[in-house]
C-alpha cells in the first residue's frame, strides 16, 4: 500500500484532516450510511414460524410448501448407515452429536443420535450420488413427518444442519429450557456456496486471544458457514506460536502487545487443538507468519536476523512498516525455513500465508527476492502460498492466492496489476478494507476500531459483488472473500462482538449466496431475523440503524 504513505492501519494526527474528508467523500458517494436517531429502522416481533429461508446466507434455492415439522419429546437424530462406514460415516454421526448438543439445552429434549434409515424425526443423509451438491452443499426437506438433511460430503451436512439451525426459533441457541414450539417451516433447500473461499481473520497478534476465546469466534463462523479461519500469527507486537528451533520468538516476542501487557502465545499442543476444533466446524486455518515487514517480535528475539546485528527492543505502538527481516543474510533462510516447516507440520490445510504486506522498509528489488524464496520454501513443504496483494508486485508462485485489501479509491494501477496477475492464474480473496475489514469504526462513534478505510457501515459491507469488484478480473479467479479482524483496539471477546457482529455475516452471504439474490432490502429483513438468534447466544452485536432488528 505504498500509495497510502505511512502508516495506513493507524491514525496520525496530522491526517485527522484527510479522513474526515475521507468520510464525508463515502457519505457523499452514497455508501448507505444511515444516521442514527429518529430515522433508525424500527424493530418489528419476530414471525411464530420462520419462514423457510430466512436464514443467513441466504440459500441458493428454496421451494416453501407443505405442512411444517415440529421436534417432539420423541424426536431422534438418524444418521443413515454410509456404505462402506469409514471416516464419512463417523463425521456423519459426529454431526448428528453436534447437533443433539446444539439442541437439547433448550428443548429439554433427549434427542438421541441413533443409526438407521427410517422416515420421520430429523435425519442426516451422506449420498454420494448427488454430485450437484459438491463438496459444500446439502439439501433440506421439511415436512410434517420430519426434516431431511442430505449431503454428498460431511462438510454439506454440517452447513445443512446451521440452515436447520437457523430455521429454528432463535431461543432454541440458549443454554437453558425454553417453551418453544421447536417448528421448521415445510418445503425444500437446496444450497451449494457461491465460493470455495470463506474466510475470516483473527490478528492475534497486535492482542493475543486465549484458546478458548478462538473457539467462542470459530463457533459463531460455523454458523453462518464460514470455511477459513486465518489466523495472524506475527506481528511487529507479538510472536504467537511455538517454533522449537527458534524458541524465543514465543518466549521473548510473544512476551507483550499493543499497549505493553503481557501478550502470550500458543503452544503446539494448543495450537493442534485450535486446529482440530476448526476442523471439527469444518473450517481450515490458514496460519499466516507475516514477512518481510511486520517482523519486529522476531528482530526483537533474534540479534542475528538485523542486518547490523543489534535486536530491537520489543515495540507495543501501532505503527507499520518499519520493520524487515535482513534479505541479504542467510540465516535469514535458515529463519524462513525452520519457520515455515515447523508451522507446515502443525496444518492439516493446504494454505500457508506469508503475508508480504506494508514492507516499507525492504527495498523493492530485496523484496521480489525474498517472496521468491519464501514461496518456494512454503511449496518445499508442500503447502500452497498465501499473501496479501502486494505480493502481485513481486513474481507470485504459480497455484499462489493473493488477498486484496485495498480499498474502491486505491489507484488503477495497483488494481490492474492485481488483474494481471488473476488474468496470468493468480487467485484472489478479496476482503477490501473499505468493506469488510471488522475493525474499521462503523461511524465516527464507534467506541472501538480504527477509521483509515473510512466508516463501514452493515449496507456498506454488504453492498457490493466480489465477482465484479476488479475490473479485467477474469471469472474464475476470484475465489471468495474474507473479513479481516485486526486487533490494534480489540482485547476482548465481548469487543470481537462488537466488531464482527454484524459485518461478519456480510462476507458470509457474499461468499455463500448466488450473485442473483443479491437485494440489501432482502438482505436487512433476514439480517434483522439474526439478532435475537445473536443475543441468544450472549453475541452483544452492533445494532445498525439500517437494520429493522426483530425483537424476541
Ligand atoms: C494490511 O491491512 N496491512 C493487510
Amino acid at each position: 500500500m505504498r500509495q497510502h504513505g505511512t502508516s495506513p492501519r493507524t491514525r496520525p494526527r496530522t491526517r485527522l484532516l484527510g479522513v474526515l474528508l475521507l468520510v464525508v467523500a463515502a457519505g457523499a458517494a452514497g455508501t448507505g450510511a444511515a444516521p442514527a436517531g429518529p430515522e433508525a429502522a424500527p424493530t418489528t416481533p419476530a414471525p411464530a414460524v420462520r419462514p423457510l429461508g430466512d436464514v443467513v446466507p441466504v440459500p441458493a434455492s428454496v421451494r416453501p410448501g407443505g405442512a411444517p415439522y415440529t421436534l417432539t419429546a420423541r424426536t431422534r437424530i438418524q444418521v443413515d448407515r454410509v456404505p462402506g462406514g469409514g471416516a464419512d460415516a463417523r463425521e456423519a454421526r459426529r454431526i448428528g452429536t453436534y447437533l443433539a448438543q446444539v439442541l437439547r439445552p433448550s428443548t429439554g429434549y433427549a434427542l438421541p443420535v441413533t443409526g438407521g434409515d427410517g422416515p420421520g424425526g430429523i435425519r442426516l443423509r451422506l449420498s454420494g450420488h448427488e454430485t450437484a451438491l459438491g463438496e459444500e452443499g446439502y439439501r433440506l426437506e421439511s415436512g410434517p413427518a420430519g426434516v431431511t438433511v442430505t449431503a454428498r460430503e460431511p462438510a454439506g451436512l454440517f452447513h445443512g444442519v446451521q440452515t436447520l439451525r437457523q430455521q429454528l426459533p432463535a431461543s432454541v441457541e440458549e443454554d437453558t429450557r425454553q417453551p418453544g414450539p421447536w417448528t421448521v417451516a415445510g418445503g425444500t433447500i437446496t444450497d451449494t456456496p457461491r465460493y470455495g473461499y470463506r474466510g475470516a481473520m483473527l490478528d492475534v497478534s497486535r492482542h493475543f486471544f486465549t484458546v478458548g476465546q478462538v473457539k467462542r469466534y470459530i463457533d459463531q463462523l460455523a454458523l453462518y458457514k464460514i470455511n477459513k479461519l486465518h489466523l495472524h500469527l506475527s506481528d511487529d507486537q507479538g510472536w504467537r506460536i511455538a517454533v522449537d528451533s527458534w524458541p524465543r520468538l514465543a518466549t521473548h516476542g510473544g512476551s507483550t502487545q499493543v499497549g505493553g501487557g503481557p501478550g502470550g502465545y500458543y503452544t503446539k499442543a494448543q495450537y493442534k487443538d485450535i486446529v482440530a476444533y476448526a476442523a471439527s466446524r469444518h473450517l481450515e486455518v490458514v496460519p499466516e507468519i507475516d514477512m518481510p515487514g511486520h517482523t519486529n517480535a522476531a528482530l526483537a528475539s533474534y540479534a542475528e536476523l538485523n542486518c547490523d546485528g543489534v535486536a530491537p527492543p520489543l515495540y507495543t505502538g501501532t505503527e507499520v512498516g518499519f520493520s524487515s527481516l535482513c534479505v541479504a543474510k542467510d540465516v535469514t533462510y535458515d529463519f524462513v525455513d525452520d519457520v515455515v516447516r515447523e508451522l507446515a507440520a502443525l496444518t492439516p490445510g493446504r494454505y500457508l500465508h506469508i503475508g508480504g504486506d506494508e514492507a516499507h522498509s525492504t527495498s523493492h528489488q530485496d523484496y521480489v527476492a525474498f517472496m521468491d524464496r519464501a514461496q518456494a520454501t512454503v511449496a518445499k513443504y508442500g503447502k500452497t502460498v498465501v499473501g496479501w496483494h502486494q505480493l502481485t508486485g513481486a513474481r507470485p508462485a504459480p497455484g499462489a492466492l493473493a488477498q486484496y485489501w485495498g480499498l474502491d479509491r486505491t489507484g488503477d494501477a495497483e488494481k490492474a496489476r492485481v488483474a494481471d496477475a488473476a488474468r496470468n492464474g493468480t487467485g484472489l480473496v478479496l476482503s477490501p478494507a473499505d468493506r469488510l475489514y471488522l475493525d474499521m469504526k462503523y461511524t465516527k462513534d464507534t467506541p472501538l476500531g480504527l477509521s483509515w478505510a473510512g466508516y463501514v457501515e452493515v449496507r456498506r459491507s454488504y453492498d457490493w459483488d466480489p465477482g465484479a469488484y476488479l475490473p479485467g478480473v477474469p471469472a474464475g479467479a476470484v475465489r471468495g472473500v474474507e473479513a479481516p479482524l485486526w486487533s490494534e483496539t480489540v482485547s476482548t471477546s465481548a469487543h470481537i462482538d462488537t466488531m464482527a457482529f454484524p459485518r461478519l455475516l456480510s462476507a458470509a452471504e457474499l461468499g455463500w449466496s448466488p450473485a442473483a439474490s443479491h437485494d440489501w432490502e432482502d438482505y436487512r429483513q433476514r439480517l434483522a431475523g439474526q439478532g435475537p438468534r445473536l443475543e441468544a447466544l450472549g453475541v452483544d452485536y452492533h445494532r445498525s440503524p439500517q437494520v429493522p432488528w426483530r425483537t424476541r
